[in-house]
């Protein structure tokens, strides 16, 4: 799962490079609760911007900063609650916000959950080695800013019709960045590229977000707990939490799901997915716009048998809202339809997968005919501060926004929200869609048949995982306290 073994000669070159760098690595605890980070650290931070390439910001990989793009502090959790006049359900719909992480979005959170425990083992070696980070979008922006945060190597890979704003950002982090074929949806032309640099004979260690269990483990652990936290500010004394609900890029965001059910052993765990490639919904395949969350296989590290819901979102309800939430035509007709200014102005807080996330929870919430008093949680994984050129496409392919398109999108991709493409999972529907993973993982990416069927049958496999955390953040301590540098 997390391979925790000591390789002692790497281990102490990595500890020489860090001490060289000047870089503390925070813990997890550290990232759950900023209140345990050290003074000096807050101090340093006071005069570094969010985004910069400063080790420090290693600690601002939590979703209590400031959101102030330089100089923050750690706050409150930064939230957005969705009122009715958007959401046309009474239930309350809540989500964390990612945008004030480093690199504007959460992946930057899973990339370290996979690096890190490699570089506090030996298993990495900076000296030696280059991190390799596959993704669809933010996962690859997150680890090669990681990499540079952590003085190591990168190489990012991504299909080629992702967002410009992702490429240009990437080329000034990444020492390189590799564009596969195709567009969101295209996984399996990346894994192949992995394959390739496998056999280059270059000395790499790939990140593959889809099968490592740091990636989970992050998101159990600091946007579990950070989602506990939630709870515990928003909720009233009648509130019951009901469930969660993530968009699968990775499944590793929907990990915090498993940390609520326990919980909330009543919660539902909702994935979601795009209608045009309907993946979980009904094994189908396609490509599609929802950027971040590739899909046409079951990644590895999907609790598939703690999965309640298939949602699948039509990407072009998600377009289309992008364009009423940012277009101030849009947004002027929101306010008309009573949607509070403070909401409107914030709604470039959703990037397209957030949109999707939200759009998501109504359904949830309708299926499962909640009131005012039931809450359901989702992320808003990055902002569309990463998607500027997406919405001035947009802006060319279609002409001027006009309050009749607002109208007309308001009714048909908001109000007009039915339970339509979803299922709630049986026993059978969900081992229908984990044996999916036998095609992409044993048959073709090296996974045993033992380890699978431990995935299903093994009671304490996941646990296993969750239980990785304590031992991870006792190694990173160790590490810290022979850099020398706290
Ligand atoms: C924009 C965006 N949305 C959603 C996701 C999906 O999250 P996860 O991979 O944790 O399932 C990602 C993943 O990288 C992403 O970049």
């Amino acid at each position: 799962m997390i391979d925790l073994t000591i390789h002692p000669e790497r281990r102490q070159r990595a500890i020489q490079r860090v001490r060289e760098r000047n870089i503390i690595i925070p813990t997890f605890n550290q990232m759950m609760n900023p209140d345990l980070i050290p003074a000096r650290v807050k101090e340093e931070l006071s005069k570094v911007g969010l985004w910069d390439l400063n080790p420090r910001n290693l600690f601002r990989i939590s979703w209590k900063n400031q959101p102030k793009a330089k100089g923050g502090g750690f706050g409150g959790l930064n939230y957005l609650e969705f009122p009715k006049s958007l959401t046309g359900t009474e239930a309350r719909i809540i989500a964390l916000v990612g945008k004030w992480f480093p690199t504007g979005a959460h992946k930057v959170g899973a990339a370290f959950g996979c690096l890190v425990p490699r570089l506090v083992t030996g298993a990495f070696d900076p000296t030696l080695q280059k991190a390799v980070w596959p993704s669809t979008g933010n996962f690859c922006r997150g680890g090669a800013y990681d990499s540079a945060l952590l003085g190591c190597q990168s190489i990012a890979i991504l299909p080629e019709g992702m967002s410009r704003e992702r490429f240009e950002w990437l080329s000034k982090i990444a020492g390189e960045v590799i564009a596969t074929p195709g567009s969101e949806s295209n996984v399996k032309e990346i894994f192949d590229k992995c394959k390739e640099l496998r056999q280059s004979g270059q000395d790499l260690m790939i990140f593959n977000q889809f099968e490592e269990f740091g990636n989970y483990l992050w998101h159990y652990t600091v946007t579990g707990h950070a989602m506990e936290d939630l709870l515990q500010q928003v909720m009233g004394p009648k509130d019951v939490y009901q469930g969660m609900v993530s968009a699968t890029g990775s499944a590793g965001t929907i990990a915090f799901g498993d940390y609520m059910k326990q919980l909330f052993p009543a919660s539902k765990i909702g994935a979601s997915e795009a209608l045009q490639c309907p993946t979980l919904l009904e094994n189908g395949f396609g490509s599609h716009r929802i950027e971040g969350i590739g899909d046409k296989h079951v990644p590895w590290i999907h609790n598939v048998k703690n999965t309640d819901v298939v949602v699948a979102i039509d990407d072009e309800a998600v377009v289309n809202l992008a364009r009423l939430f940012n277009e101030e035509a849009g947004r002027a007709y929101l306010v008309k339809k009573s949607v509070p200014e403070m909401t409107v102005n914030q709604l470039d807080l959703l990037g397209f997968s957030g949109i999707s996330n939200v759009l998501s929870a109504i359904k949830m919430a309708k299926y499962y005919e909640m009131g005012e008093n039931d809450i359901v949680l989702t992320v808003l994984t990055d902002s569309m501060e990463l998607y500027g050129s997406r919405l001035s496409e947009m802006h060319q392919e279609s002409g001027e926004y006009s309050e009749l398109d607002a109208a007309a999108h308001y009714a048909r991709f908001l109000q007009g929200i039915s339970t339509d493409n979803m299922i709630e999972l049986s026993y059978a529907d969900r081992r229908r869609v984990h044996n999916l993973k036998y095609y992409t993982w044993v048959e073709q990416q090296g996974k045993t048949y033992d380890e699978i069927q431990s995935q299903w049958y093994d009671i304490g496999y996941w646990v296993t995982v969750q239980g990785l955390v304590s031992k991870i953040d006792t190694l990173i301590e160790a590490f810290n306290a022979e850099v020398g540098l706290i």
